[in-house]
């Protein structure tokens, strides 16, 4: 599932990786490669699985040694593939070979940047947890594709039964890391690393864990959302956010996979560059282990160009073959919001204006009032002009001008904590940041002028919420416009989770501060949400494919904040299918959906067939005319390029309780007539499938412009369910 978030400050690291590509690949020009070779057939031990890929290559080295020593894995469980040093050269013999579906270069990944309230916000608790206990007592095993810190408390396993009993995993030892470290809640534990020391060296271990154990915090905080025990009187620096942290599904068994490392280099604590061929292999294990769900909050640097070179497209796709729900932050800028929570902290100013601010620094100042200055009017020379006012850098304040004042420093241009460390560097009590014209206008009107900061608090129950946060990706899917992404919103602004205790909760140097608890904002954070929701319906529907779990996420989930109203985006519009997906979840409406758009394996195939005309499994050879990838039988609709009409069908299976009668109810995008056939549709029991066709035509007396989209939506409603799909339309 494509779920969405981003983080400018790390935008800093990908440049600096395209950049060492370019000077490594002057020495050497061998890199590592992922040969994917489609599915396994028939069994085989792991060892003839071996000695095939090695056959491999040997068809393009000159020795036993040198193809022995180039291969760094061999994907043995699902997927049927390696990874291998190769000389480009090598790589396009394989690639040409009639058994290899794609050799492509194993790409770097990052997470995407930055939990009390957003559970009971998203209100899941009391009826799906009541159905949960009452019809299958099984725990579900789930995976955080991350590292972990597994003294936290959110891991403890009191009153866990034993680890079911189809549960393959292993506990990997390493640093600080044993079997011991496992148990009954984190029931699984290993990592990879082969494909980064492929490019970047021995791991330095004076700054790394060489194990699972997670020395940033980001797999701790994603793994804990996801299925942390409760722990109450959790907080962050001392009283903010107050409340019981737990995961959404908090008897689910964690597994956690390590894949990624820092890049060497000025900010080490930053543990977030994840190799392909080092994930595929973690999802290869996790497939074999026996995982239920994969929470992935791994973002992609750029849309790979077809899914037949895509990793994660190739995991996901031999993941969803297992019935494996897969929850993926999809794209560095994708689609996360905000909960019911504020911290708010005015600032008064001398001449007695307030303006609203928020903050979580615990820190009380010891007097009220103090000197207020301008970063612009407080630079050293040196600093560059198109940065005043940013404080962005070491050394561009001068300590004589902000000594014990507190400084006002305008919002962009590189990390806020990092011009907080500037202020603080330069001997300043104090940092607002904001570009408030208020603030400046009174600063250059005055001749001393101050400021008070109050005190801040925890709020609940702030209206509107929530809103979609600025940070979130949007759509059109850069891949196959025809599938809309993302496909849904969970919360991922200020989200309280358990921290790495190796790891600053700022992730900088200079912070000596050490923290169990930390809020983080980012669709890293709206991922395990909804990997929390999947293994929730995973438990209560054992046997339906993820692509049911899926559906039924997305069919309840709401385009209404808090007080009904359009949810709206941090610029105050109507946010629309380009950033919601097919809106905020709601667990417990999720776990009712009354009709599933469900879709299978060879349905994945013949998309991927239309889409790229990729052959991911040999197989099963694409046909001739597949039918378009709109066709996919997605819970959401997408015409591109639409001029005079066009049609798309769809299938709905019925998981109620039996007989049903469903009638639709569309609302029309702008300039688009839209015709649902039939209207209603009959079902006498459960799991019986029906099938309608959405016909949608341009307007004639409307004023359509090309390149544009319009949305709209339309619903089965049968009485008691309400059965939405998101329906975009784009102009040619
Ligand atoms: C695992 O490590 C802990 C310390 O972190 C130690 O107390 C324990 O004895 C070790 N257990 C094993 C089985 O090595
Ligand atoms: C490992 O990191 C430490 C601390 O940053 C540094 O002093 C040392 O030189 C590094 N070692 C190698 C082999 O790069
Ligand atoms: C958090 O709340 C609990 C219970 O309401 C209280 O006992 C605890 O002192 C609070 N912690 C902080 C740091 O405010
Ligand atoms: C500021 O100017 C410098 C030098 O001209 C340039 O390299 C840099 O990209 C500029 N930065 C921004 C944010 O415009
Ligand atoms: C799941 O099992 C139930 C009851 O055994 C059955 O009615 C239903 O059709 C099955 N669903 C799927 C998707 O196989």
């Amino acid at each position: 599932m494509g779920t969405r978030q981003s983080s400018s400050s790390l935008l800093l690291l990908s440049l600096l990786f395209v950049y060492s590509t370019a000077a490594s690949s002057f020495f050497d020009t061998r890199k590592v490669y992922i040969v994917y070779l489609g599915q396994h057939k028939g069994t085989r031990t792991p060892e003839e699985i071996h000695g095939d890929h090695h056959s491999y290559l040997l068809s393009v080295k000159s020795s036993e040694m040198e193809a022995h020593e180039s291969l760094l894995y061999s994907y043995k469980n699902s997927i049927n593939g390696f990874a291998a040093l190769l000389s480009a050269e090598e790589a396009s013999k394989l690639s040409e070979m009639e058994t290899v579906v794609a050799a492509f270069p194993s790409e770097t990944r990052r997470w995407s940047m930055h939990t009390t309230r957003s559970w009971e916000f998203i209100g899941h608790e009391e009826r799906m947890m009541g159905r949960r206990r009452k019809r299958c007592p099984r725990e579900q095993i789930l995976e955080g594709n991350h590292r972990i810190w597994p003294e936290s408390e959110s891991f403890r396993d009191g009153g866990l039964g034993p680890i079911p009993r189809r549960w393959r995993g292993t506990c990997q030892e390493g640093d600080s890391f044993n079997s011991s470290h496992c148990n009954r809640k984190l029931i699984g534990a290993r990592y990879y690393l082969k494909g980064y020391e492929a490019y970047y060296g021995p791991l330095n271990t004076s700054y790394a864990y060489r194990s699972p154990r997670d020395g940033d915090g980001h797999g701790t905080h994603t793994a804990s959302t996801v299925g942390g025990r409760p722990v109450s009187a959790v907080s962050a620096f001392g009283g903010f956010a107050n409340g019981t942290a737990s995961g959404g599904a908090p008897l689910a068994r964690l597994a956690a996979y390590k894949v990624c490392w820092p890049i060497p280099g000025p900010n080490p604590n930053i543990e977030n560059t994840c190799f392909d061929a080092d994930m595929l292999a973690a999802m290869d294990d996790a497939i074999g282990d026996g995982v239920d769900v994969l929470s992935i909050s791994i973002g992609v640097n750029g849309a790979p160009p077809t899914y037949a070179v895509d990793a994660l497209a190739i995991g996901s796709l031999h993941a969803v073959k297992q019935n494996i729900v897969v929850a993926l932050s999809a794209g560095n800028s994708g689609p996360t919001s905000s909960i019911d929570r504020a911290f708010p902290a005015p600032v008064v100013l001398g001449n007695g204006e307030v303006i609203e601010g928020q903050t979580v620094t615990p820190y009380r100042l010891k007097k009220r009032e103090f000197s207020l200055i301008y970063a612009g009017d407080a630079e050293l020379p040196g600093t560059p002009a198109n940065a005043t006012g940013y404080a962005v850098s070491s050394g561009f304040l001068s300590p004589a001008e902000v000594k014990g004042k507190i400084v006002l420093c305008l919002r962009g241009l590189g990390m806020r904590v990092g011009k907080g460390m500037e202020v603080k560097r330069a001997g300043g009590t104090a940092i607002i940041l904001g570009n408030s014209p208020l603030i400046l206008q009174y600063i250059r009107g005055t001749k001393n002028p101050t400021a008070a900061l109050v005190q801040a608090k925890t709020i609940l129950g702030v209206k509107p919420s929530p809103v979609m946060a600025a940070f979130s990706s949007r759509g059109p899917n850069p891949i196959e416009p025809q599938i809309l992404k993302p496909d849904i919103t969970a919360p991922g602004l200020n989200i309280l989770a358990a921290w790495s205790e190796s790891s600053a909760p700022t992730k900088l140097d200079g912070d000596k501060r050490r923290v169990k608890y930390n809020l983080m904002s980012g669709t890293s954070m709206s991922c395990p949400h909804v990997a929390a929701t999947a293994a929730l319906l995973r438990t209560i529907y054992r046997n339906w494919s993820s692509a049911a779990i899926r559906s039924a996420i997305m069919t309840t989930a709401t385009s209404r904040d808090t007080q009904g109203w359009p949810l709206r985006n941090a610029a105050g519009e109507v946010a629309g299918p380009f950033e919601l997906g097919a809106g905020h979840v709601r667990p417990s409406h999720a776990s009712d959906p009354g009709l599933v758009y469900d879709a299978a394996y060879s349905d994945y195939l013949l998309f991927a067939c239309a889409s790229s005309g990729a052959q991911l499994d040999l197989s099963t050879p694409c046909p001739k005319n597949p039918p378009p990838p709109a066709a996919l039988n997605h819970p959401s609709v997408v015409f591109t390029t639409l001029t005079g009409t066009a049609a798309t069908t769809r299938t709905v299976t019925n998981v109620g309780k039996g007989r049903a009668r469903y009638h639709v109810s569309v609302n029309e995008p702008t300039g688009v007539s839209v015709s649902v056939t039939p209207r209603t549709l009959s079902f006498r029991r459960q799991g019986e499938k029906k099938s309608f066709t959405v016909a949608v035509s341009v307007r004639k007396s409307a004023a359509i412009v090309a390149g544009e989209y319009a949305y709209g939506s339309y619903s089965w409603l049968d009485g008691v369910h309400q059965v939405t799909s998101p329906l975009v339309v784009g102009f040619a």
